[in-house]
């Protein structure tokens, strides 16, 4: 991409950082807080790398007043982080533990004395393990469940945090937790995946019903979505086709119940074909579809893909089979680096769907850092990676996208789910056996960016 000078990014752009309960907080026995779904996945042989766990993680539990104070010193002007459920509801239904709240409270005050503002996931996979043994995403009542757990949230911090996001990435639950088994609950289906993914769906209607019941109208609720562009290798018509079912798969299967109050058709004929489909009933996609104050974009990477010779056997059969060209460079999780799909797949969204307010809620990278004889945690790839990106994210708005933010994923390195510790995302090291937080190179980056918002 070509760089411009001008990357000076509009009046009120917040930048962030974020992360997630499961992934930062450790203390899972603290406080009365009950299992969740990872907490027995990752438990269970063969889940993870090396098989670690988030029984401990960052520590952020405890170390919540120091990690704000390191947000503050870097200059982050906003941070996502998510809600564990278990903490408050130990069993996911019920009365709402205080012990729990007040944890919530002291993050979001600590937030509020550093000017640092709040924006709070509410659900990012952490589901109570006695929902999960009750039917977990593949039963209706789960959805119900996190609209009585957005009440109790609203009550707790509605007066305190403006930004709301019902839930992360309803694709990665259901179709790797539900579908491949990759993640929690490590359950493997399409169909399973498919109703996993309506009541996700579902539950982010109902949620974000209960939160604007009990939330001031200033506050602005939406949801994050994974996404990615899908281009065709070629022009040919069965690539064109391959990409246009990758892209139902990862990204309209969600953009469309959300945006436009339907599945789509194309998508639906190609699950039916396979005996499967989502389980709607009247009025469901209504309340799905109710109108959102943002849409959050996570965005890693850029698909390139061409059809494969008859079936390629994975979970929804789409096949396709990757195409990147072999010299686009990788991240260490393998993820090719497309700055330039940042771009384009916000303005596909502002076209296709909008307009709409959109915040990228998660951009990184995974690297193999470590600590340098000298204390020092250089990681020049990452830099590339977020300027490049940064870079992209101006490019959309300067093509008309009603971009409002960005945060990088992720403030600390942290439990990379089935990765566990072996990849690091982090703009902040995190030694673990010390729990020692050591800015890298990126963290000193990025501060100079926000100060300057934007790019010189
Ligand atoms: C996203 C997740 C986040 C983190 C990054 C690397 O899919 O939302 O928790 O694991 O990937």
């Amino acid at each position: 991409m070509s760089r411009t000078d001008d990357t000076v990014f509009p009046d009120g752009f917040l930048w962030g950082a974020a992360t997630a309960s499961y992934q930062v907080e450790g203390a899972v026995s603290a406080d009365g807080r009950g299992p969740s779904i990872w907490d027995t996945f990752s438990h269970t042989p063969g889940t993870t790398v090396h098989g670690d766990n988030g029984d401990i993680a960052c520590d952020q539990y405890n170390r919540i007043a120091d990690d704000v104070a390191l947000m503050s010193e870097l200059g982050v002007r906003s941070y996502r982080f998510s809600i564990a459920w278990p903490r408050i509801q130990p069993d996911g239904s019920g009365p709402a533990l205080e012990a729990g709240l007040d944890y919530y409270r002291r993050l979001v005050a600590l937030l509020r004395d550093a000017s640092i503002e709040p924006a709070v996931t509410l659900y990012h996979w952490d589901l109570p393990q006695a929902l999960q043994d009750a039917g977990g995403w593949e039963i209706r009542d789960t959805a119900e469940r996190l609209a009585d757990l957005a009440v109790i949230v609203a009550g707790a911090l509605g007066d305190e945090v403006g930004t709301w996001i019902t839930m992360n990435e309803p694709w990665v639950s259901s179709f790797m937790g539900y579908g491949t088994g990759e993640h929690a609950p490590g359950l493997h289906g399409l169909d399973a995946a498919l109703r996993a993914s309506h009541h996700l769906l579902l539950g982010h209607g109902r949620a974000s019903e209960a939160l604007r019941a009990a939330l001031p109208s200033s506050a602005e609720v939406g949801i994050t979505l994974n996404l990615s562009p899908v281009q065709a290798v070629t022009t040919e018509p069965q690539d064109v086709a391959a990409a246009r079912r990758v892209d139902g798969f990862l990204n309209r299967w969600f953009l469309d119940p959300i945006c436009r109050g339907a599945y789509p058709p194309d998508l639906l004929a190609h699950y039916a074909a396979l005996d499967a489909g989502p389980p709607v009933e009247d009025g469901d996609l209504e309340t799905v579809s109710a109108p959102i104050d943002f849409l959050g974009v996570n965005y890693y990477s850029a698909r390139t893909v061409g059809a494969s010779d008859g079936t390629d056997g994975s979970l929804a059969s789409l096949g396709v089979v990757d195409r990147v060209p072999p010299s686009t460079k990788r991240t260490a999780m393998g993820w090719p680096i497309v700055p330039t799909g940042l771009t384009e797949l916000l303005v596909r969204v502002t076209t296709d769907y909008g307009p709409l307010p959109l915040y990228v809620t998660e951009n990184g990278a995974a690297f193999d850092d470590y600590v340098d004889p000298n204390g020092e945690v250089r990681d020049p790839e990452r830099v590339e990676y977020l300027d490049a990106h940064v870079r992209a994210a101006h490019a959309a708005i300067s093509d008309g996208v009603d971009l409002r933010g960005y945060f990088v994923w992720s403030f600390l390195d942290n439990f990379e789910w089935a990765e566990g510790y072996s990849k690091r995302f982090g703009i902040v090291y995190v030694d673990y056996p010390t729990q020692r937080r050591v800015p890298k190179q990126s963290a000193r980056w990025y501060s100079t960016v926000i100060a300057a918002n934007g790019l010189a």
